[in-house]
Formats: C-alpha cells, structure tokens, sequence
C-alpha cells in the first residue's frame, strides 16, 4: 500500500487534477483484464472511454506497432510513408467515403470537421465567410477545445473559458422537427453523435438519423457524424449510423482507430466536399504518421475480419438483459446500443460514484458519466462468464446499498 501511496502522493502533488480520480493505480493490462500496482485484478468495464474496444494489448495492435518501431518513426507530413494510403483505403471502404484527413485526438477530428464544412459552407454553398453556422445538439460531446465547449450545454465544460467564437445552433437531441426549424440559408452543416455517450448514454428515437439527413439532403446541408465513442464495432454495427443509415457526409473517427495503443483519429468525407481543403489549409505534425497509421490499418483489419460489432451486438444483448434482470428499486432505465450501455440510478438514494467505487472495490472498473448514470462498455472481446461475473458484482453491490425498507 505504501508504494501504491507513494504514487497517489507525487500524482496528487504534480499532476493538476482535472480527472477526478480513483485511488487505484494500475500498471498492467491484457485483454479484457487490468492489474494495479497491488497486484489486484480488475474486469475492465469502461475500456477507456472505447479506445480499448479490442482488449488490452492486443496482441495483433501490439505486433503491427512493433514492426513499424523496427522501421520508421515519424517523417513529416510533406513526405509520404507506406501506409497512410492503406489506412485512409481502409477507412473509406468501410464507410463508402471517399478521403480522410488523419489527425491524433477525438476533439482534433471534429475540429477538421467543423473547418472543412464551414469551408464547403463558403467556397460551395456561397454563404458569406464567418457567417456558416453548425446545428449540434443539445447534451453533446465533442470533446474540450475552445471552439467545441463553447457549443457545450454542460456549464461546468465552459464556465470561465469564454470567449466562444460562436456560429452554433443548438437543438434537442432526437428532435427532428426542431432541426427543420433551425435551419437557415447559413447553416452549412449539422454534428451529432448518433448516440450520446457522455451525455448519458443517450439512444435516438428510432427513425432519427435518417430523418436528420433526409432534412440536410433537402436543405443542401452536410450531415457530420462523431462516431469517436460509437464507432470502430462498439455499438453492434461497424458505425453506429449504420442502424440507421448508409452514410452520412462526414464521420469522425478517434478512440479504437488507434488500437488502444496510439492516439489516432480522422475525419472522413466525400471527395466533392473535402477538395475545399487545398495544401495548407489544415495540419498536424503527428496526423497519419507511419507508426499511427501501421496500428490503424491493423485495427481497421481487427474491426471486421474478428466480427467485433456482431459480437458487440450479441454480448451487448445478453450484457443488457441481464442487467434489468437485477431487482433493484435504485435502478431507473437501463439503456444502450451494443455494448455502450448505460444504467441510470435514482440519485436522490445513491450516487453513481458511490456505486463505481463499490464495484471497483469488488474488481469491476467502470466509471460513471453525468451524474445519475453508470456506463458500461467493456472490451467488445469480452465472454459470456465475464459478462456473468460483472453482473453478479453490480447485483451485490446494489443489494448492499439498497435502503432497508
Ligand atoms: C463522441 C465524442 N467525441 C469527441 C470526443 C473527444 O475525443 P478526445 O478525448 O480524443 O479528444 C469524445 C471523447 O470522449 C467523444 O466521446
């Protein structure tokens, strides 16, 4: 414990705590498994936030970044490497897009989103320069730059970081009708999530999406999906969209494109929108680099020659199934798609970190996300008993706290 304190100390004393953390500090991981520096085992239940949906050093992840350290590091990006060209192939396929702009973090993939549909906005729909706007919804979360909190409902996300730069419309998350009435000659393009995660793991109404782009196809306005949470499997399809939809004008990538490993994200578009983005419009030293792009590629290849949505979707059934199962009057909703699963709580008895900090005590890591809801998206590698196990420990550990009536 005291080496274990000796961590926690120097954290606590150098790292600024913008992450509100637990007092667990783990060091190894495989598979669907983590260990702390105890030697305790956990079930990793949270997979950091999707980036793990193919387990802990994935063997295959942690082969492909091994062979590109024996050859090549980074390069710039005015040079080209090998594999870029079979990432952005790969990615494209699968989406039935036609270009990608590689980039590293989730906030930096949306970012290029947002500057290439007010671009398009501009240069292809002639709306005057700084006049585009961008419909999102209400509850989003597209990450933590300065434009992204400042089209953020969650006052704690902005609260002292104005000022924002504006040019977003905010609409109710699943209201179609609302985003009909929100559209003007100036609305270049509209960003949702096809499922809100941080905002509660929120499911659209069925119908939804594909209502959202019948209304951007008739309205001549881009439809930009951030599939950065959803994607990659999580949600039982390859993009969750794909419940709904064939594909919409952009999707953004990060999290899993990276294996787990290496951040890696992009942004992914048709040809006739992206050719607004002409050399030196748009950048990153590290984007696509030889090592991010060799563990894409594999995790692209992961993704559907080892079926990880439609093993997503079935263990995501039995995982959601079991756990209304659980008779526990704490319970209000369970909820999700896939293995993105959300457990909401009557917080007015018990709170969500109360509850993630019981299950971490019994060996479960899972985090909660907006107060009242506890998330649940294991790796998507995860097996029956695990799934079994897991659900036995939320059981316990709601029937613990349980008022006695
Ligand atoms: C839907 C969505 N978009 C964007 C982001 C931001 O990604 P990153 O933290 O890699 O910048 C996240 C992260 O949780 C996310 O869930």
């Amino acid at each position: 414990m005291d080496k274990t304190q000796s961590y926690i100390d120097r954290d606590h004393t150098y790292v600024t705590p913008v992450y509100k953390s637990l007092p667990v500090v783990l060091e190894r991981g495989e598979g669907v498994w983590m260990w702390d520096t105890e030697g305790r085992k956990y079930l990793d239940f949270l997979s950091a936030y999707s980036a793990v949906s193919f387990g802990h050093l994935n063997p295959r992840i942690k082969k492909a970044l091994i062979a590109q350290l024996e050859q090549m590091d980074i390069q710039a990006r005015s040079f080209l490497h090998k594999h870029l060209g079979e990432f952005a192939e790969s990615v494209c396929t699968l989406t039935g897009l036609d270009q990608m702009i590689p980039m590293n973090t989730g906030a930096e993939a949306v970012e290029t989103g947002i500057k290439t549909a007010r671009r398009w906005g501009h240069m292809v729909k002639g709306i005057p320069d700084g006049d585009q706007r961008i419909i999102v919804c209400k509850d989003n979360f597209h990450g933590r730059t300065t434009t992204i909190i400042g089209f953020s409902s969650d006052a704690d996300y902005r609260r002292g970081f104005g000022p924002f730069d504006g040019g977003f419309d905010t609409i109710p998350f699943g209201d179609a009708s609302a985003l009909e009435r929100a559209i003007t000659p100036q609305t270049c393009a509209v960003l949702v999530e096809p499922l809100q995660g941080e905002g509660g793991i929120h499911v659209a109404p069925k119908g939804w999406l594909k209502q959202v782009q019948d209304i951007c196809k008739r309205n001549n306005v881009l439809l930009l999906v951030d599939e950065i949470q959803t994607g990659m499997g999580r949600t039982g399809k390859n993009f969750c969209y794909q419940h709904e939809i064939d594909r919409p004008d952009g999707v953004i990538l990060g999290k899993a494109l990276g294996g787990g490993i290496y951040p890696v994200s992009a942004f992914v578009s048709r040809r006739d929108i992206l050719e607004v983005m002409t050399p030196g419009s748009h950048g990153s030293t590290f984007g696509g680099n030889a090592i991010a792009s060799a563990i894409a590629v594999e995790a692209l290849k992961i993704l559907t020659e080892e079926h990880m949505a439609e093993r997503a979707a079935k263990s995501g059934a039995y995982l959601q199934e079991q756990l209304r199962g659980i008779n526990s009057s704490l319970v209000q909703d369970v909820r999700g798609l896939g293995l993105l699963i959300g457990m909401e709580l009557d917080t007015s008895r018990v709170s969500t970190e109360l509850v993630c900090a019981h299950l971490l005590e019994k060996g479960l890591i899972c985090k909660d996300t907006h107060g009242t809801v506890v998330r649940f998206a294991p790796p998507l590698t995860i097996e029956k008993d695990q799934i079994d196990w897991a659900v036995e420990q939320v059981r316990s550990v709601l029937a613990a706290l349980e008022p006695v009536a």
